[in-house]
């Protein structure tokens, strides 16, 4: 009898990854993928507690779920990710229907543990973490690559900065490098199956120590056939070497793109936060940057209200938005996070403030954005297509090199292959060209 598996992914680019292996290992155990939730035997729901808003997401999609369950007692729910590492037990008591709860470094047994509450019943929670994360390991099948021509491949995981606010070190555990052969063999997998780009994943990936280092792991990759593009995230500006600066001058298959969240342009804000970097030293990173790759572009994060801080340390973070001009901008009001430093210290920026500051930050990004995105027109890119456009028929998308979306007519047969597209129009989250 075919059965049928449902995930629910919330959070960061990893989450997304970890739900790709977690179907693909539940596919090689006669598991379909389904978007229907009538169909599903199994519905798992991967969590992100990084910001309140992101936990009460994940938690309401969970009590849908249990709902369901409720008319289908043969339902098997499980709660995975970085919520259920947190509150683990505990969830089960406001969640009596779940039947598995797997921390960030059990993943790799949710095939075990499907299988056995099927035939017992009995509810599994599995949190512990260990000195290696088997799950880094799995490979996903080429069928849950999308697209089909990028893979994203985890290459450590946890994080030991503890900055202030932050609860990924808590969730994630500590740094887990995994070794580079099994890398580099992914790598090699993926160009035989025909990936063009590959996309390196970790919390911290500047500080990877899987038997070499970061910059020596990207040139090992560099050197892979087939492989066309190379990205990472996510950099802490702070372990920006000098090494890993040089690789942009040097690997041409690197993307110029950079993601280097800076959270705050303050360096009052930056040390509560110990972030262990100042505005001034950010700036002269991202010089150093440019020097080496002239048309480097940034995205970053940054929050708002974080304890403390006033109006004049606001107009830090936004001289510094002015001054970098990232082409993407991911912002967030500060919230609180059970069992980090910044929760023992009073939440002391009003909700309307952190409103107000966020709107003056993102209308501020927007008016950036759209300027850098014009500066693009009539320009000749090298787009590798993604795939059929969402919005338009008969056009189909892809990157630049910087990271920019581009929409342009052409045929379907172009996805995974890169070529040359004159801009001819700039939106504000995308470009619009044509076939050279
Ligand atoms: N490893 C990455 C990203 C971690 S989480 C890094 O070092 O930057 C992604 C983003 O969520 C962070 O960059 C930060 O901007 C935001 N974030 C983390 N904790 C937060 C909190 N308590 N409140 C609001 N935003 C938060
Ligand atoms: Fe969180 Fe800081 Fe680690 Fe990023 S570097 S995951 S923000 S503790
Ligand atoms: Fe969220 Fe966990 Fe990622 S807290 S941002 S899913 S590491």
């Amino acid at each position: 009898m075919q059965r049928f598996v449902k995930i629910f992914t919330h959070g960061c680019q990893m989450n997304d990854l970890d739900s790709r292996k977690l179907y693909s290992e539940l596919a090689g155990h006669g598991y379909q993928p389904t978007e229907d939730d009538r169909l599903a035997d199994v519905m798992i729901v991967n969590t992100c507690s990084v910001r309140q808003k992101a936990q009460e997401k994940a938690l309401s999609t969970l009590g849908r779920l249990c709902i369901l369950k409720r008319g289908r007692p043969g339902l098997v729910i499980a709660v995975a990710g970085c919520v259920a590492q947190q509150e683990g037990e505990e969830l089960a008591e406001r969640f009596p229907e779940v039947d598995i709860i797997l921390g960030t470094h059990q993943l790799h047994r949710l095939k075990d543990l499907v299988a056995d509450v099927r035939s017992r019943r009995q509810l599994r929670v599995e949190t512990a973490f260990g000195d290696a994360i088997p799950s880094m390991d799995i490979v996903p099948d080429k069928d849950f690559l999308i697209p089909p021509h990028r893979a994203y491949i985890n290459i450590m995981q946890g994080c030991d900065n503890y900055c202030t606010y932050c609860i990924v070190p808590l969730v994630r555990g500590r740094e887990i490098s995994r070794d580079h052969g099994a890398i580099l063999s992914e790598v090699r997998l993926h160009a035989e199956r025909g990936v063009k780009e590959v996309f390196l994943l970790g919390q911290n990936v500047n500080s990877y120590a899987g038997g070499m280092t970061f910059p020596e792991l990207l040139k090992e990759i560099h050197a892979v056939e087939g492989i066309e593009r190379l990205r990472f995230t996510t950099s802490h500006p702070k372990d920006v070497s000098p090494a890993l600066i040089e690789c942009f001058a040097l690997l041409p298959k690197l993307c110029s793109h950079l993601h280097l969240p800076f959270q705050a342009g303050s360096d009052r804000v930056l040390k509560a936060m110990n972030r262990n970097y100042t505005h001034d030293s950010y700036l002269r990173l991202i010089e150093d940057l440019r020097r080496a790759r002239p048309d480097m572009a940034f995205s970053a994060d940054v929050m708002v209200g974080f304890p403390g801080e006033g109006e004049q340390d606001f107009r830090l973070t936004l001289d510094l938005i002015e001054a970098v001009r990232f082409d993407v901008l991911y912002s967030f009001k500060y919230s609180p996070r059970p069992g980090t430093a910044a929760a023992a210290l009073v939440d002391d920026v009003a909700l309307p403030e952190k409103r107000a500051r966020l709107s003056v930050l993102q209308s501020l990004q927007r008016r950036i954005t759209l300027e850098n995105n014009k500066a693009r027109l009539g320009k000749i890119v090298e787009v590798l297509v993604d795939g059929p456009s969402p919005r338009h028929d008969h056009q189909v998308f892809g990157r630049t090199t910087h990271n920019v979306i581009v929409n342009f007519a052409g045929p379907s047969s172009l996805i995974g292959s890169t070529v040359a597209v004159k801009v001819t129009r700039a939106n504000q989250n995308s470009l619009t060209g044509e076939l050279t």
